[in-house]
């Protein structure tokens, strides 16, 4: 699938499209789309935290909200397609819930099957005082068969030894790991867009363009339909035509769809800066950034461990 600045970008879906962006809500998009039609939905749907783009609900109404926009995506799910529900924990007066959990039962009586549970850790976010700050999300990747598509080796990762061999048995002395890389496991460590990540926009929960990028490359074929019902600002449908996949997706709130349509044209034109795939995350000390090293140290010691000497008085030089 081949994509310029001239390609079109329509509001409503019909087969000839490639790229659909709806500005509306989903449950009514999905309604006009045919059984089994899509092979992946990747989407963040709201928290029901109290964001500028959500009404609180009672947790029983956004169950049943969320449970009718599920049923829908699975009906236009193609048989060989994936779902990824990304998310993170609703807060009731200062106690979590974690979303995935009680959600998992409606996918599950749906008949879809989780394949994986994947852990998003980033290291920025709010430090909360009366629990440990939460620095991880999940994303849950369900199928609606067994026969789904899984592609492995565009998303392999650099391996830890390259150069280790077999040591006994028929193969010694040959190399033992993939070439194209290993496995990346479920426990993804990727930057989350917060104020200085070059993607950044208006929007207060966008995610990383390369999050996706994982999915589409491993779960969709070129020329698929990749959807997402709770789109942002765009990053799935930028994700989706990046690899050549068609992408389409729905979003409430004009602000965000103005974004979303700005930032699929500068993907059209090549424009637009996203952080790479797989680019290694910035480790400070390594960098020689200066504000890694503690103003308290002890001139012996550039460590912050001195906070855990007793009877000491931390002043900074
Ligand atoms: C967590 S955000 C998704 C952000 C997105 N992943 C990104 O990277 O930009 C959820 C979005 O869903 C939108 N939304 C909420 N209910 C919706 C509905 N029924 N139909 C379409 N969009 C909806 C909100 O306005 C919000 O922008």
């Amino acid at each position: 699938m081949k994509y310029s600045d001239q390609t079109r970008i329509a509001s409503l879906w019909t087969p000839k499209e490639s790229i659909v962006l709806h500005p509306g809500d989903c449950l009514r998009f999905l309604k006009g789309i045919p059984d089994g039609t899509l092979q992946l939905i990747v989407t963040s749907p709201p928290y029901n935290i109290g964001k500028a783009y959500e009404k609180r609900l009672k947790l029983d109404n956004y169950l049943t909200q969320q449970a009718a926009i599920i049923a829908e995506c699975v009906r236009c799910l193609a048989p060989s397609g994936s779902i990824c529900w990304q998310v993170g924990n609703y807060v009731d007066n200062g106690a979590i819930v974690p979303l995935d959990t009680i959600l998992y039962p409606i996918f599950s009586s749906l008949g879809l099957k989780m394949r994986n549970r994947i852990i998003w850790h980033f290291e920025h976010g709010l430090h909360c005082k009366n629990r440990f700050s939460g620095r991880y999300e999940t994303l849950c990747w369900y199928t609606k068969s067994d026969r789904y598509v899984f592609n492995l080796d565009p998303v392999r990762v650099p391996q830890k030894y390259p150069g280790k061999r077999h040591f006994k048995g028929p193969k010694a002395g040959q190399y033992s790991s993939n070439p194209l890389g290993k496995n990346p496991g479920d426990l993804w460590v990727i930057p989350n867009v917060k104020s200085n990540h070059v993607e950044k926009t208006s929007h207060p929960c966008q995610y990383p363009v390369e999050l996706i990028e994982r999915l589409v490359l491993s779960l969709a074929n070129e020329g698929d339909w990749v959807f997402d019902p709770f789109l942002g600002v765009g990053s799935t449908i930028i994700a989706a035509i990046r690899h050549g996949r068609r992408g389409a997706g729905c979003e409430l709130v004009r602000d965000y769809v103005s974004v979303a349509r700005r930032r699929i044209e500068d993907q059209l034109s090549g424009r637009l800066k996203t952080r790479p795939m797989n680019k290694p995350v910035y480790d400070p000390a390594a960098a020689g950034n200066s504000l890694s090293i503690s103003p308290w140290a002890s001139p012996q010691s550039t460590g912050q461990l001195t906070l855990l000497e007793p009877k000491k008085r931390y002043v900074a030089r």
